[in-house]
């Protein structure tokens, strides 16, 4: 198979990150932080280590500020529930993901907050100076798609965090797309989500919240922490306070692989996917009745999102996995970008690549849509 769909999750993964899931599930006997035996002892070492890979990715000395979640959504809810108070207005930028758009339209439509969803250029790149502009006295927070899970556009985070932070106002990054492709630890984000299964090379059922100093978000779920165990009240620090009930041990020692993964290559796993990207869309540019979505001279993963024309973006991809190539049709769970780029009608297909992809499988693919866009 040719494995084209890693935005929604990266395949295969380092072999390294199944075995060490296996060696939990098989040699480990205890949950972390809830007893003094050894079991529970060396799990509660794999969490920590963990956390210190991840600190180490995100170029922070606070280890217990990274927070272990369900998944990318689960972290930007975690985030928002947390930190919002009644009648806050919360501007976005046009690109996010439901996981944004939802928790936040449902606290609009309760008349709980103001949200604004601030335009982009013609790029598709939301100006430092429309944010300066837009933040007004009830501005709370600034929530930005740090790359379009649809356009694969990546926006000015690091001077769109300076613009909020001019105002004293934090930024929530979600890096779902661009956390372990792109160098994070510059953007100087106040929170960041991110999915544990994309571009960190980890399993599904992870994800990472970063809480920077001086925020404490409010818990979303509470429960026990293993910690302070005398109180019946939820604990106050980090990461407790945001970590209730079982954690997902196997998953987060697979994590862990995942960032070794990532911390092994420095860097290099964006250039080589950024290279193969360049060789697909240049493909794609030249198949007679292929539209390509996105500005070409901006800033992007490689994600990259077309549709053949004539052709239902759902049945195109549903051609070519019958080749044995995953992509994926439709509206990607980001209406807001869809309906910036006219595509709420028709979605679109989407093809993104993984570190394991090869100029082979995007030759292949580009051959596979060649002959669709004829009609054969
Ligand atoms: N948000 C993921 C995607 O874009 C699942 O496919």
């Amino acid at each position: 198979m040719i494995y084209l769909d890693n935005a929604a999750t990266t395949y295969p993964k380092p072999p390294e990150v199944a075995r060490a899931m296996a060696g939990v599930l098989e040699k480990i006997g205890g949950n972390p932080g809830r007893a003094g035996h050894q079991g529970a002892l060396a799990g509660g070492r794999i969490m920590e280590h963990c956390r210190e890979l991840a600190a180490a990715y995100l170029g922070v000395q606070t280890p217990e500020r990274i927070i272990f979640t369900l998944n990318c959504t689960d972290a930007i809810n975690i985030a928002l529930r947390g930190s919002l108070h009644l009648k806050d207005e919360v501007l976005v930028s046009h690109g996010e993901h439901n996981a944004v758009m939802r928790p936040l339209m449902g606290y609009h439509d309760a008349g709980k907050i103001r949200l604004r969803i601030l335009p982009p250029d013609e790029r598709g790149l939301l100006s430092p100076d429309t944010v300066r502009k837009a933040i007004g006295p009830k501005t709370a927070l600034m929530v930005l798609c740090h790359a379009s899970n649809v356009t694969g556009v990546i926006q000015p985070a690091r001077q769109i965090a300076d613009a909020c932070h001019e105002a004293g106002i934090p930024l929530l990054l979600d890096a779902a797309q661009t956390a372990g492709t792109e160098a994070l630890s510059s953007i100087h984000a106040d929170m960041i989500a991110m999915p544990g299964h994309k571009g960190l090379m980890g399993p599904m059922g992870t994800g990472l919240l970063y809480v920077g100093k001086g925020l404490l978000p409010r818990p979303f779920r509470e429960g026990g922490t293993g910690s302070a165990s005398e109180s019946m009240r939820q604990p106050d620090m980090l990461p407790d306070r945001l970590e209730s009930g079982t954690a997902n041990l196997p998953g987060i020692a697979g994590l862990a692989q995942g960032l070794k993964f990532i911390l092994r290559h420095q860097g290099a796993i964006g250039e080589y996917e950024h290279f193969l990207s360049l060789r697909l869309r240049e493909g794609l540019r030249n198949i007679k009745n292929v539209r390509l979505y996105g500005a070409e001279d901006a800033p992007r993963v490689a994600v990259t999102s077309f549709n053949i024309l004539g052709m239902d973006s759902g049945e195109a991809a549903d051609r070519l996995s019958a080749q044995r190539i995953a992509t994926r049709a439709g509206l990607h769970c980001a209406p807001a970008i869809h309906a910036w780029l006219g595509t709420l009608e028709s979605g679109a297909i989407r093809a993104s690549l993984g570190p394991y992809n090869t100029e082979t499988d995007v030759d292949r693919f580009l051959s596979a849509v060649a002959h669709l866009s004829k009609g054969k």
